[in-house]
């Protein structure tokens, strides 16, 4: 059973500024659900009950959002608005949240590493809210099924990306063991085209062993001078099997400015409310 979810995010946010001068990039929306919802949203589909939220200064927003809002609630519950009362409960339902704060900006491996005491002994996920994956069976769950059938000490995300971008991923070097799962033998994080050992990225969502907190903190600042998690869990190969796994869905960098306006694009075409009037639009100024 995995129960616990953490997301990372103290980032700044430097790619959206100004937009996250003030506000968490974590809670800008796709649609009218901010990013990381999405992810949390994900976890608890695949069966994931407490959400370990690694925050920062200026990031109080995140916290506010997955409260109970009592006053928000007896409003549209007085105003008989059960579509958006039930749209503002689901944000705090089914879910418990914790955060510990990540104050020095040393790397996603870092960031991990201050979950260790709520994580504890047990495996948990890890979800990078600016990787969104629309898919019909949510990615985690895809995972935890090949974490049991592989019984694996960890699973990958996986990707392949095109040979010019494998700078901005970790990426692995693995055995093809079934169609789309690779038993990892090495990583690297982001390496230049010409060291890369293949085309296969990690995309934000993983399952880790405990032992990948003893790693991290034996873990030397790598790539960009950060504690990677990518060194941690390269330190893991060996010890605790490690697969890569091909996930079935559509993967949105929404870390980047053009990633996220696809996100927003896909997400909203597909909305009842509002995608048949957007399509209109789109057609009819020509924009498509
Ligand atoms: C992080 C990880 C990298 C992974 C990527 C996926 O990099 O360090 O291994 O491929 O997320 O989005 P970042 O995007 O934080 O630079």
């Amino acid at each position: 059973m995995i129960r616990k979810a953490v997301f990372p995010a103290a980032g700044f946010g430097t790619r959206f500024l100004p937009a996250t001068k003030a506000s968490p990039k974590e809670m800008l929306p796709l649609v009218d659900m901010p990013l990381i919802q999405h992810g949390v949203e994900e976890a608890k589909a695949a069966g994931m009950r407490d959400m370990i939220i690694v925050t920062g200064r200026g990031k109080n927003a995140i916290e506010d959002h997955f409260d109970v809002s009592f006053e928000l609630e007896a409003m549209l519950s007085k105003k008989g608005d059960s579509a958006l009362l039930s749209s503002v409960r689901r944000v705090t339902d089914g879910a418990d949240f914790f955060y510990v704060r990540q104050n020095l900006p040393l790397g996603l491996g870092h960031a991990v590493l201050r979950s260790m005491d709520l994580v504890g002994q047990e495996p948990f996920a890890v979800v990078l809210s600016d990787d969104v994956i629309d898919a019909r069976v949510p990615v985690l769950k895809q995972m935890i099924r090949a974490y049991e059938k592989y019984s694996a000490g960890a699973v990958l995300a996986i990707q392949r990306v095109p040979k010019e971008a494998v700078s901005r991923y970790g990426i692995l070097r693995g055995k093809r063991i079934a169609n789309g799962v690779y038993d990892v033998e090495d990583m690297v994080e982001k390496p230049k085209p010409a060291d890369a050992p293949s085309d296969l990225a990690i995309i934000g969502r993983y399952l880790l062993p405990p032992s990948i907190f003893p790693a991290l903190m034996a873990t030397k600042p790598g790539a960009g001078g950060e504690i990677q998690l990518t060194d941690a869990i390269r330190a893991l190969i060996g010890t605790e099997r490690v697969i890569g796994l091909e996930f079935q869905g559509v993967r949105y960098d929404a870390g980047t400015k053009l990633g996220f306006q696809m996100a927003n694009i896909a997400f909203a075409l597909k909305d009842p409310e509002i995608g048949p009037g957007l399509r209109a639009f789109l057609k009819k100024e020509k924009l498509t």
